[in-house]
């Protein structure tokens, strides 16, 4: 660790790699400029990500980041002043951080599940969320609303229209290469992919997932041949979608239009998903039919699949049923929750140094 970074800076931004990001890919560096001054450099992956679109997801992922960020401060005694720079491109957005000493300023008691947040895309208790639980939750995202999909109907009628959608990530070969690469087999943790001990199917199934993940030729020999799709989408969108307390919809008041409201979705949900944490309830997003559906809501073709398309249109207009056209389209998150159990594997992050640019300053 760089000897030229100050004690408190050091431990904010330890804390604040925690933070989550689609398939773990930490789209950040850090630059120190003083010691009450620091960048944060963020980048996308929109280039070679299909559920990267417009680098909208990586900008989620810079909200969670800034809002851990601004957690951590407080245990330190500091308020964060965080300021998107302007002049840099979207797909390299700086963020300024400048930390304010304030007089009295308590520590948020989120700082402590920063750390112990984690997704489980295993299947959870079936136990209804409590009704005081939910009005924490509601009232850990001002400026926003959830939409709850409860009770079994509900639930079987998400998890049906999940596994649909994993059809639509499995059938595509625009998704190949970030499942190929976004997995560390035989893994429970991994700093920089996500561990296949995390992904939420059985070994058998990991072992003929890896297989066929050597190359799309593989994919599609065994989705024609050998109903390749079934059992992933069973594990992880049936089974999992039905035995949750909730499915939930973050929507905002207004659609986002630009890289500043996704940055400011990716805050409010990483105070959703702390101040659940610390409820003992446990989350998967389920980002990739919001995502889709932006898709074929502004008629961009992001598959050469017909059948994949017409899947997307369908699901895009069963969510505009469910939630209304307007609260579809401001929808900036959508995901599972529930009562644990807690997963036996997750994803780890990258050591500070590898963060830091320069390795400091
Ligand atoms: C913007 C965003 C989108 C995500 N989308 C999904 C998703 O569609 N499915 C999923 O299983 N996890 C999703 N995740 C969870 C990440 O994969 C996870 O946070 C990351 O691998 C780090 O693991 P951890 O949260 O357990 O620390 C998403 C996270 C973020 C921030």
């Amino acid at each position: 660790m760089n000897a030229a970074i100050p004690e408190p800076l050091r431990r904010i931004l330890d804390r604040a790699r925690w933070a989550p990001s689609g398939d773990n890919t930490q789209p950040w560096r850090f630059e120190v400029v003083a010691d009450d001054h620091l960048r944060v450099l963020g980048h996308d992956t929109r280039a070679h990500c299909v559920y990267d679109l417009d680098g909208h997801a990586s900008q989620i992922a810079h909200g969670a980041l800034l809002e851990t960020l601004a957690i951590a401060a407080t245990a330190e005694g500091l308020h964060a002043d965080i300021q998107r720079q302007p002049g840099y491109p979207d797909s390299a957005p700086v963020y300024e951080v400048r930390l304010v000493r304030r007089e009295g300023l308590a520590a948020d008691p989120l700082v402590a599940m920063i750390e112990r947040r984690t997704v489980q895309r295993r299947a959870m208790s079936g136990h209804p969320l409590d009704i005081a639980h939910k009005a924490a939750l509601a009232a850990s995202v001002p400026g926003y609303r959830l939409v709850w999909f409860e009770g079994f109907s509900q639930r079987w009628a998400l998890a049906r229209f999940m596994a649909a959608n994993g059809k639509n990530r499995l059938t595509m070969p625009e998704a190949y290469p970030t499942h190929r690469d976004i997995i560390e087999w035989a893994a429970h943790f991994s700093e920089d992919r996500v561990p296949e001990r995390a992904v939420g199917v059985d070994p058998m199934t990991a072992r003929l997932m890896r297989w066929a993940l050597r190359s799309w030729g593989r994919v599609e020999f065994l989705n024609t041949w050998l109903a390749g799709t079934v059992m992933p989408r069973l594990q992880l969108d049936l089974l999992p979608g039905l035995r949750c307390a909730a499915h939930l919809a973050l929507v905002a008041e207004r659609a986002p239009a630009g890289i500043d409201d996704y940055v400011a979705a990716g805050r409010a949900l990483q105070r959703l998903w702390l101040v659940a944490t610390s409820l003992g309830l446990f989350m998967q997003p389920e980002m990739t039919p919001v995502i889709f559906s932006r898709y074929v809501r502004e008629g961009r073709p992001f598959t050469a699949v017909e059948a994949v398309r017409e899947r997307a249109a369908r699901l895009a207009a069963r969510m505009e049923d469910w939630m209304g056209v307007d609260g579809a389209h401001q929808t900036v998150f959508m995901g599972r929750i529930g009562y644990g159990p807690a997963p036996a594997a997750r994803s780890l992050r990258k050591p500070l140094s590898r963060l830091l640019m320069d390795g400091g300053r």
